[in-house]
């Protein structure tokens, strides 16, 4: 039955008063709760048949974020069935860690033809959710790539929601034309249909959920762009798998190396991480 297909898929990792799941189609983070408060969003109405890119939780986006001439927006990455390559474990330090892969194969290549390994190494810690990144160039040839890590917030109310860490930052306006504009806020807030790459911004932000009453700190390393996406209330009405009304409901800060495309020659790997801790 479909909850048993589902158990198979879902990679649970739980310590003291913390937990974190993933599903290996797209290595999706779909949870991550610290002492019963669920801090990802993911719609009611995702969608879990295995094909289908998950509707909230952590999308993996690679090798291209945004729309592709080769294959689907976002990547494969997020549609592909990754493995299970070290289940949860219990470190020395009380830490839990789980890594997955996922590799080239027929079905990637058809789409872009290149050798690769990525692994994403997921540790469970104190009130903090570490997330490593890793990608191997295992081919002959150079590639060149983007990747995010497309973290859906559960919010109760995104209008009383403030991002910070974006002040005097330049961003493209994908709902303008994709022009460029320079942030003059010091606490970003959302009220309106969002979707803005801000580049090279700091390596921390704040999610200061104000009606939820709690701060989540993003600290990135090798990620310099920041994507604050809500689709608001049109969008989110055109989108099968999300709620009329939960556009409400979450916010997208979604850390990664989307500007500029990330080169790796033969036999390079190339390393960036993301850790998300609850204050
Ligand atoms: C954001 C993009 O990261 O993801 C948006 O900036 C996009 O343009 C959004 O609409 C959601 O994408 P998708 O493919 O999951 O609907």
């Amino acid at each position: 039955d479909m909850d048993s297909v589902e158990e198979k898929n879902v990679v649970l990792a739980e310590r003291e008063d913390s937990l974190f799941k993933v599903h290996l189609l797209g290595a999706t983070l779909l949870s991550w709760k610290v002492d019963d408060a669920e801090i990802l969003f993911v719609s009611d109405k995702a969608v879990f048949d295995n094909k289908k890119a998950i509707r909230g939780g952590i999308p993996f986006v690679f090798p291209q974020f945004g729309p592709w001439s080769a294959g689907p927006q976002h990547g494969f990455a997020r549609t592909s069935h990754w493995k299970l390559e070290k289940e949860p474990e219990k470190l020395p330090n009380g830490d839990v860690q789980a890594v997955f892969t996922l590799c080239d194969s027929d079905s990637t290549r058809a789409l872009w033809d290149y050798r690769f390994k990525v692994t994403y190494t997921i540790t469970l810690m104190d009130k903090k959710l570490n997330m490593e990144v890793d990608v191997k160039n295992t081919g002959e040839s150079e590639f060149s790539f983007t990747v995010l890590l497309h973290t859906y917030f559960n919010v109760p109310d995104v209008t009383k929601c403030e991002v910070t860490g974006l002040k005097g930052i330049t961003y493209v306006d994908k709902t303008r034309n994709e022009e460029t504009f320079l942030e003059d806020r010091e606490v970003v807030t959302v009220a309106q249909l969002t979707d803005r790459v801000y580049q090279n911004t700091p390596s921390e932000h704040s999610i200061r959920v104000v009606a939820g009453n709690r701060t989540i700190t993003m600290r990135k390393h090798n990620f310099p762009d920041t994507v604050i996406w809500n689709p608001w209330k049109e969008k989110a009405k055109a989108m099968s798998d999300f709620g009329d009304d939960e556009y409400l409901n979450m916010i997208c800060v979604e850390a990664g190396s989307v500007s500029n495309p990330v080169k790796l020659g033969t036999n390079q790997t190339f390393h960036a991480s993301q850790v998300l801790e609850l204050t």
